[in-house]
């Protein structure tokens, strides 16, 4: 055969359109992130979706995702471990001393960061660190792929932030609840939320892309959280299950507070029970249910076993 410049230039073509991962090729999860992700101190009220996600893809979870985080506290501090001082340095020293085993070629990283970046006592109600920008935040979070790219890792799937304007602690008919009591606009706080999750997310796709053809020999993905979570809210029926009259508004486990009086605890909660759990996009004022997230582990399941592109795009 003789080989001509078309069929190298086919066979390089053919390979550069490769994106993504194989559909059998990742064998270990590597999660990172706040409560969203936390397998452990689960935000969920049950199971976290990475647990349900190594079930479901017959992954090996390693999960350094933490309650309250955000991603870098040098940005937006909270008392836990950020992604950026605590969760990358946990991961790299467990890696180097040989506690883990994390094959390149078969480990997928995820990151799911921002709302606690964005959301009270941060961003939205002026605590960051001095000058700090959603822009900031959005670098950071990105970032979180070049570090783990020059440790050697090779796989990574971004989720961007869900509707955080929809959930009942931004809802411009917000409450006085366990995450905050002091008197505030919800009107405004909600606007300026839905601002500040647009902005990020779409800065965070543009910043992937760009970042891409730095990384050869990556996989580098999307997942688009919001996406998904609108359209769990518009098509509730598709996605949840439970007994009682499906909800995308108020949570399972809601808890009134008098603005006046909120060191008394809450004036009144509701919760939801048993099967009625499975009827709710939320399980409290900030986290989605665990339907939600039985949801959110199937669908980055099918994302990374390449059953599904819906939610995810491959830049490589
Ligand atoms: C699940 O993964 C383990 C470890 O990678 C492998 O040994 C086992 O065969 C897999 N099981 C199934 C049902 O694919
Ligand atoms: C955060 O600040 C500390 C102290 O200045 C610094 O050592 C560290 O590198 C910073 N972290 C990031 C991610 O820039
Ligand atoms: C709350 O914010 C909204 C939107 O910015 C504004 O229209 C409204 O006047 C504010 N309400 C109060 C009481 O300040
Ligand atoms: C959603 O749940 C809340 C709290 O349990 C309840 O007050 C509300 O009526 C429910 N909405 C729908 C549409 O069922
Ligand atoms: C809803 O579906 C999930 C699977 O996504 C299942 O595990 C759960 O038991 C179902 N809930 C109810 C109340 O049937």
């Amino acid at each position: 055969m003789r080989i001509t410049l078309s069929t190298l230039l086919i066979a390089f073509v053919g390979a550069a359109i490769a994106v993504g991962p194989g559909p059998n090729q990742i064998k270990n999860l590597v999660t990172f992130g706040d409560s969203y992700t936390d397998a452990s101190q689960t935000g969920d009220g049950g199971v976290a979706w990475p647990t349900y996600a190594a079930g479901y893809g017959n992954f090996t979870l390693f999960p350094f995702a933490k309650a309250g985080a955000t991603c870098s506290n040098n940005l937006t501090f909270a008392p836990f471990l950020s992604v950026a001082e605590g969760q990358i340095p946990a991961y790299v020293s467990q890696k180097n001393s040989g506690e883990i085993n994390v094959p390149p070629e078969e480990t997928i990283y995820t990151i799911w960061i921002g709302t606690n970046d964005l959301g009270a006592n941060n961003i939205l109600s002026g605590q960051q660190a001095p000058g700090v920008t959603v822009v900031d935040t959005t670098t950071c979070a990105v970032n979180w792929a070049k570090t783990l790219y020059d440790t050697g890792a090779r796989n990574f799937l971004f989720q961007n932030m869900i509707p955080l304007q929809k959930v009942p602690m931004y809802q411009p008919n917000a409450y006085p609840n366990r995450y905050w009591t002091a008197a505030r606009n919800t009107t405004a706080w909600s606007l300026e939320m839905a601002e500040l999750v647009n902005a990020g997310n779409t800065m965070a796709r543009l910043m992937l892309k760009e970042l891409t053809p730095t990384l050869p020999g990556a996989h580098v993905g999307l997942f688009d959280s919001y996406a998904l979570f609108s359209d769990i809210i518009v098509h509730p029926g598709n996605y949840l299950n439970g007994t009682a009259p499906l909800n995308v508004t108020d949570a399972i486990n809601a808890c009134v507070f008098d603005v006046d009086e909120p060191t008394n605890g809450p004036s009144f909660c509701t919760t939801a029970t048993g099967t009625d759990k499975d009827s709710f996009l939320w399980w409290d004022e900030i986290h989605p249910s665990e339907q939600a997230d039985r949801v959110v582990a199937r669908e980055i399941t099918d994302a990374i076993k390449r059953k599904s592109d819906k939610w995810s795009t491959w830049f490589s």
